[in-house]
C-alpha cells in the first residue's frame, strides 16, 4: 500500500466503531408511532456487525414495520474485500436475524452509490450511525430526497454552516435520549485510536468511548415541545452584554433569564433542551467546524467566549 493509501486506510477505519443495542433502544422507542407500516433503510449497516439491523429485525413485528433494508459500504480499492450485498426483511422469523433476501450489489454500497440512492427513494424513514467523517454529505442527501431520518452524530457538528442552517429552520433537530457524556462504542481488534476510554471485555471484543454523542433527526417526538422551566432573574451582573455584538451571555443553558426579551448568546448544548415553541435560534458567532476565523466570535472582556448560539425568547 502507498502512503496514500494507508492514511486512507487509517482514516477510514476511524470511521469503523459499532452502536450498542441498548443505545439504539433506549432512542427508538420515542418513535414507534412513526414506524408502523414503513420501509426503513440502514445504509452504513453491515448485517453481520450492526445493531441497528439486528434492533429492527427482531422487533420487526412488535414495531409493525412493513420492510427493513440495509447497505454497507467496502473499502474495495484499498483493502480489496471484494463485493457487497443489499439484505432485505419482510418478517417471518424475526429471531434468524440473517434472514432475508440478499441481493449482490454492483457498485461498493457507497450511500451516495446510484444503488443506493435509488433504495433511499423507496424507503421512508433512515436510521444509522453514518460515518462522521461525511456527516455533512449525508444530511444533505438525506435532506435533498426528503428522507425522514434518526441518526448518530456528534455535537460539534450543530457548528457545520449547513447542518446550523438546518437546525436554525427547525428541519432537523437532537434526538431523546443522549443529552450529555459519552457513549460506548465496539470497535474492531485493529482500532487505529487507543484512547483513554478503551476497554477490552472478557470475550475480547474491544470498545471505546466517544463523547459529544447525540441522535439527530427530523421525526418529531413530545419531549422536544416541553418547556425549559425557567428560574433566574436578568440582572446586568451574571448577564454582560458581549464586547463586539449586542446580545447578552448566557453561559449555562438552565440559568436563561426568564424575563429577558432580547437576544442572548447560549452554549450550543441548549439544542438539547430547545422547544420551537418557547425560543427562536437566529443565529451562531463562529462556524467552528468550517472556517474557525468566520463571524463574531463574542467575546467578554476581550476574551473569547465557547461557541454561542443567538436566541430569542417566543412571544407568547
Ligand atoms: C460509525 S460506523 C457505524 C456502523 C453501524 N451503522 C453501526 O452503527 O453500528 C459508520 C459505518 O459507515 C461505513 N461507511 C464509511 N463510508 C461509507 C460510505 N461512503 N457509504 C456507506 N457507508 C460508509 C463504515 O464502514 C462504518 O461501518
Amino acid at each position: 500500500m502507498g502512503n496514500l493509501n494507508l492514511h486512507l486506510a487509517s482514516k477510514a477505519k476511524k470511521d469503523e466503531f459499532y452502536t450498542q443495542l441498548p443505545d439504539i433502544e433506549r432512542e427508538i422507542n420515542h418513535y414507534k408511532e412513526h414506524l408502523k407500516g414503513k420501509v426503513i433503510f440502514c445504509n452504513c449497516d453491515d448485517p453481520e456487525l450492526s445493531n441497528f439491523w439486528k434492533y429492527f429485525h427482531l422487533n420487526f413485528e412488535k414495531l409493525g414495520i412493513k420492510k427493513l433494508i440495509s447497505t454497507h459500504f467496502v473499502y474495495e480499492d484499498i483493502f480489496k474485500q471484494g463485493e457487497t450485498y443489499k439484505l432485505e426483511y419482510e418478517g417471518g422469523n424475526d429471531n434468524d436475524i440473517m434472514v432475508g433476501v440478499k441481493t449482490i450489489l454492483i457498485e461498493n454500497g457507497d450511500f451516495r452509490s446510484k444503488e443506493c440512492v435509488e433504495i433511499l427513494k423507496k424507503s421512508d424513514i433512515v436510521i444509522t450511525n453514518p460515518p462522521f467523517s461525511l456527516f455533512r454529505e449525508y444530511v444533505e442527501q438525506l435532506v435533498e430526497y426528503k428522507r425522514k431520518f434518526v441518526i448518530i452524530g456528534n455535537v460539534n457538528s450543530i457548528t457545520y454552516k449547513e447542518i446550523f442552517k438546518l437546525i436554525k429552520e427547525n428541519k432537523i433537530w437532537l434526538g431523546v435520549s443522549i443529552h450529555s457524556g459519552d457513549r460506548e462504542f465496539k470497535v474492531p481488534k485493529d482500532y487505529p485510536l487507543k484512547a483513554a476510554g478503551y476497554r477490552i471485555d472478557n470475550e475480547g471484543n474491544h470498545y471505546i468511548r466517544v463523547k459529544g454523542v447525540r441522535w439527530f433527526t427530523n421525526l418529531d417526538y413530545k419531549e422536544r415541545h416541553e418547556n425549559l422551566i425557567l428560574y433566574k432573574k436578568y440582572n446586568k451582573k451574571d448577564y454582560p452584554k458581549y464586547d463586539n455584538y449586542k446580545a447578552i451571555n448566557v453561559d449555562v443553558t438552565k440559568e436563561i433569564p426568564m424575563d429577558y426579551d432580547g437576544v442572548m448568546g447560549v452554549p450550543i448544548t441548549f439544542l438539547d433542551k430547545y422547544n420551537p415553541q418557547q425560543f427562536e435560534i437566529i443565529g451562531i458567532d463562529r462556524y467552528v467546524e468550517d472556517n474557525p476565523n468566520y463571524g463574531h466570535r463574542f467575546k467578554l472582556n476581550n476574551k473569547e467566549t465557547y461557541a454561542r448560539l443567538l436566541i430569542k425568547k417566543k412571544e407568547k
